[in-house]
């Protein structure tokens, strides 16, 4: 019997990560609640802004609980978004339908002296209560995701005030007058640890740092910038909240995933479609439990194209600790059907009943 008397319930993606046995693969998927789900789509019409989705409890709650109901997915991730962050910090943050996220662009020095630390708790204390909710609800066996992006790609759109740019201003400045960028990183260093102790305490039970633009970073400057902030997240989360398993995704940044490996100190590693299966478990998965790496293309397209992809990533990688995501998020025009097929293939894989 566990404490408190409760019959202790095995959650297979939570065991995964915690290098344990389990009698199949788990699966959970980046974006998975999201614009594919017709039932996502009508509760986002109900609300006139995104943030507005991730800032209303229940609603937050009621979708990140959606592809569950459908689905044969062993985690929930929590629904609201990176940039709930500097939204927190007082910046100015929006979502307009086709352009992605935009924010009143930070680019100077006197800039970092407006972000409000002492903000955050109160104007994100909604994501918080959406995990008690989520918590309530949650079914047996599933595992509940907490997450926040890493310094390095929140201040990538702090920065340029949008995504789907070739992120120059954050780079000259980064580049260019490191002195004055680390502050911004410091405080995103300070603010995150915050955000995700608490998401801890409202109930998340793994997390995931999403480093999504890390490879647009010069190789020489990846340390400072991606590994080091990352580095010192999860060393003061785990000295805080010492059982919280911690996977980082750092997008796009090929060989380097050795680095991230060594000096993260994380528990898993979501890898990219890029990844090669045969170098990460030979590389990688000695030291980190792996997690990845379907293209989100061939979630689209289905059929055995599909199957074969993800037969092939399940014959690599299934012998060592590992959990089936994709290489990034799901896109919109993804058929729910196909994911459907993709959790029960996962889950019978080597089964031999
Ligand atoms: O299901 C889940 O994965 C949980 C919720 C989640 C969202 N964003 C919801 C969302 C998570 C984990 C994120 C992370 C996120 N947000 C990242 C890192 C992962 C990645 O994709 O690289 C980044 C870079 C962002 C910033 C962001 N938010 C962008 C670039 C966009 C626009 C692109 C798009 O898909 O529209 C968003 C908006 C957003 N965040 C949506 C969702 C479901 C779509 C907005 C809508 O429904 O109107």
């Amino acid at each position: 019997m566990a404490p408190g008397g409760a019959m202790s319930v095995s959650k297979p993606l939570l065991t995964a990560l915690q290098r344990g046995p389990t009698t199949s693969t788990p699966i959970w998927l980046m974006r998975q609640a999201g614009r594919y789900l017709p039932e996502y789509r009508t509760i986002r019409g109900k609300v006139a802004r995104f943030l507005d989705l991730c800032l209303t409890p229940e609603l937050a709650a009621e979708v990140t609980l959606q592809p569950l109901r459908r689905f044969e997915l062993d985690g929930a991730i929590l629904f609201s978004d990176i940039l709930v962050l500097p939204y927190g910090l007082g910046q100015v943050v929006s979502f307009e339908e086709g352009k992605g996220p935009q924010l009143a662009p930070i680019r100077r020095e006197e800039d970092i002296a407006r972000l409000q630390l002492s903000a955050v708790a109160e104007r994100t204390a909604a994501v918080e209560e959406a995990l008690r909710l989520i918590v309530k609800s949650l079914p047996v066996g599933k595992t509940l995701i907490g997450f926040a992006g890493a310094p390095w790609t929140v201040a990538c759109y702090m920065v340029e005030g949008e995504g789907g740019t070739d992120f120059e201003h954050v780079r000259a400045w980064a580049y260019g007058e490191p002195e004055s960028f680390q502050k911004l990183i410091d405080i995103l260093v300070e603010g995150t640890v915050d955000h995700l102790v608490r998401q801890i305490d409202a109930g998340a039970e793994t997390l995931q740092i999403f480093d999504s633009w890390a490879g647009v970073l010069a190789a020489n400057r990846r340390m400072r910038w991606s590994i080091a902030p990352i580095a010192a997240i999860v060393k003061r989360v785990r000295a805080a909240r010492p059982a919280i398993p911690i996977i980082v995704f750092p997008r796009g940044v090929g060989a380097s995933y050795v680095d991230f490996a060594r000096q993260c100190g994380c528990d898993g590693l979501s890898l990219d479609s890029g990844v090669s299966l045969n170098w990460a478990a030979s590389e990688l998965q000695a030291s980190t439990v792996l997690q990845g790496n379907l293209d989100p293309m061939l979630l689209v397209l289905g059929g055995t194209a599909m199957r074969d992809e993800a037969e092939q990533i399940l014959r690599a990688w299934s012998g060592g600790p590992f959990v089936f995501n994709l290489g990034h998020g799901i896109l919109p025009q993804t058929p729910p059907e196909h994911v459907a097929e993709l959790c029960r293939l996962v889950h019978r894989f080597g089964r031999t009943s």
